[in-house]
């Protein structure tokens, strides 16, 4: 049986991967076969091209066009390296980020074209689409936030992407509700405003109902969140 691939989206500081991770071990709590992925990245050349995105010295000129073909090359190759033969494997894939991302982040963020985006992500993933996408949705002052403490208190390297103004991140988050208001059968929004618990009951709520409206996942008694 084919897997199931979850995706997930949001702004900076949204708390996407710790909510993945905490999916994952409920997944796997329940016998499930569960990889997580990033992007850009998941793959060696996904790697290296994401270093060259968000750190590299050289990356100070990089135009949005550029950044469009460098997300969707990493995302390219994340498809056939990796998402494709997990989910022929019947794996549950849960992806930090997919194309969601270039629609808010170069389409809404950067104004690039929506048609042009629209034609490099149907390279980059071919058939390959999310059958369920949470969306952790933040205002741009917590995310801004969040983001900031983040930085002092790891002092990561410089990261290009995190160098945009308000502005630029008030349009992703006006993208992703424009994003999510177009599918809502496939688009889940999250208020992840609140504590990492009620999130994740939250998301696990969602995912347990839409699991059990589409059939997708044989529900069992244990997809019942009062019963973990
Ligand atoms: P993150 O893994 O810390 O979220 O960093 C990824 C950055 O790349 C983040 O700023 C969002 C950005 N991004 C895009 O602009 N477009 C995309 O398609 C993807 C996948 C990420």
């Amino acid at each position: 049986m084919r897997g199931i691939f979850i995706t997930f989206e949001g702004t900076e500081g949204s708390g996407k991967s710790t909510q993945i991770s905490i999916l994952a071990e409920t997944l796997r709590a329940l016998n499930h076969s569960v990889r997580i992925l990033r992007e850009p990245g998941g793959t060696p050349i996904g790697e290296e091209i994401r270093h060259t995105l968000k750190h590299s010295n050289a990356n100070h000129a990089m135009t949005p066009e550029t950044e469009l073909l460098l997300l969707n090359a990493s995302r390219a190759q994340l498809v056939r390296e990796v998402i494709e033969p997990a989910l022929a494997a019947g794996e549950i894939v849960l992806c930090d980020r997919f194309y969601d991302s270039s629609v808010a982040y170069q389409c809404f963020g950067r104004g690039l074209d929506a048609g042009m985006v629209e034609k490099i992500i149907d390279i980059a993933v071919g058939s390959t689409r999310p059958d369920l996408t949470l969306l952790l949705m933040v205002p741009v002052d917590v995310s801004e936030t969040r983001r900031v403490s983040r930085q002092m208190d790891s002092a990561p390297a410089r990261d290009r992407m995190e160098e945009a103004d308000r502005d630029f991140f008030q349009r992703v988050e006006d993208g992703y509700k424009a994003i999510a208001a177009k599918d809502p059968g496939r688009i889940h929004v999250i208020d992840a405003t609140q504590s990492i618990e009620s999130v994740a009951k939250a998301i696990w709520a969602q995912t347990a109902s839409w699991a059990s409206r589409t059939g997708i996942l044989p529900v069992p008694g244990a997809w019942n969140l009062a019963s973990r």
